[in-house]
């Protein structure tokens, strides 16, 4: 049983998406939930994250932010660092830029890597700090891919974002385990959100063939994992990739008599 009662989770792009299945879970797991996004605080009560969240019974604010502003993230994390203490952050904001190396823009290269590296580092330096001048433990949970794992043919950009993000997880992962701040990513396969509705049926159809499991997760399975890696029962792990993927990472891509 994880019992979350006490703590404090910020949630980066929780307004949609793997972001709000994981604001949901870790408040119906106890946690008072901090929504951090562009959008969720402008939205009605009624569809907004943290408002299910309170409809739920459940404990949770929303706040502008983004995440590609450093000024605005340093003093948005000591708000909330001031107010409730942050013992839990869930890296999740991210966008997707398609194209390979040759079709990218400076433009694209530079507003993938703004909200995936850059926005994750100044997310996670605030937090990180925050706890270490408190002398708290606590849990960072990056959402990264399995396209941080592997390259995937036509998103060179993305992909580099995402290789960054794990390396940075290893990196924080050993520097501040001592600290008993444990830092680990979850790279989901597939999953169905507003960011894969690019993928067209046939696209759609291939990719799950390549899947050993032959589906798609749910944003709810993403968040089961990141539950997890915010909670004790993840004490012992650090820097770590827990990848949620119905087998694709490890599946080999040959087809027998195909
Ligand atoms: N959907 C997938 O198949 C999949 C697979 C692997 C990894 N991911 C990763 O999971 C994360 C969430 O993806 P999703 O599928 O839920 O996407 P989504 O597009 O549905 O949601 C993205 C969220 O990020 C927020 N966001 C974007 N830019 C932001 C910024 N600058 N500041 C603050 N918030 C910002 C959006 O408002 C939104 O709430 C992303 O990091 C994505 O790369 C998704």
């Amino acid at each position: 049983m994880i019992d979350l009662a006490g703590k404090t989770a910020v949630v980066t792009g929780g307004s949609r998406g793997i972001g709000r299945a994981a604001a949901l879970t870790l408040a119906a797991a106890g946690a008072r939930v901090v929504v951090a996004d562009r959008s969720d605080h402008r939205a009605p009560a009624e569809t907004s994250t943290s408002g299910e969240i309170v409809r739920r019974g459940g404990s949770a604010s929303s706040v502008p932010l983004d995440v590609t502003d450093p000024d605005a993230v340093s003093s948005t994390f000591a708000a909330i660092e001031a107010e409730h203490g942050i013992d839990v952050l869930v890296n999740n904001a991210g966008v997707l830029v398609s194209g390979s190396l040759t079709d990218t823009s400076d433009e694209d290269w530079h507003r993938q890597m703004r909200v995936n590296v850059d926005g994750t580092f100044y997310c996670m330096r605030a937090a990180v700090s925050a706890m270490l001048a408190a002398g708290r433990p606590g849990k960072v949970v990056n959402v990264a891919s399995i396209s941080g794992l592997r390259a995937n043919p036509g998103f060179s950009a993305y992909c580099t974002s995402k290789f960054a993000m794990i390396g940075m997880t290893r990196q924080a992962g050993i520097d501040y385990a001592a600290h008993g701040i444990n830092v680990n990513a979850v790279a989901p396969g597939f999953v169905e959100t507003d960011m894969t509705a690019i993928y067209d049926a046939p696209v759609r159809r291939a990719l799950e063939g390549q899947t050993p499991n032959g589906r798609w997760a749910s944003p709810q399975q993403i968040a089961d994992t990141i539950l997890y890696l915010s909670s004790s029962l993840s004490d012992h792990v650090v820097g770590e990739v827990v990848a949620v993927d119905g087998g694709w990472l490890v599946a080999t891509p040959v087809q027998v008599g195909a």
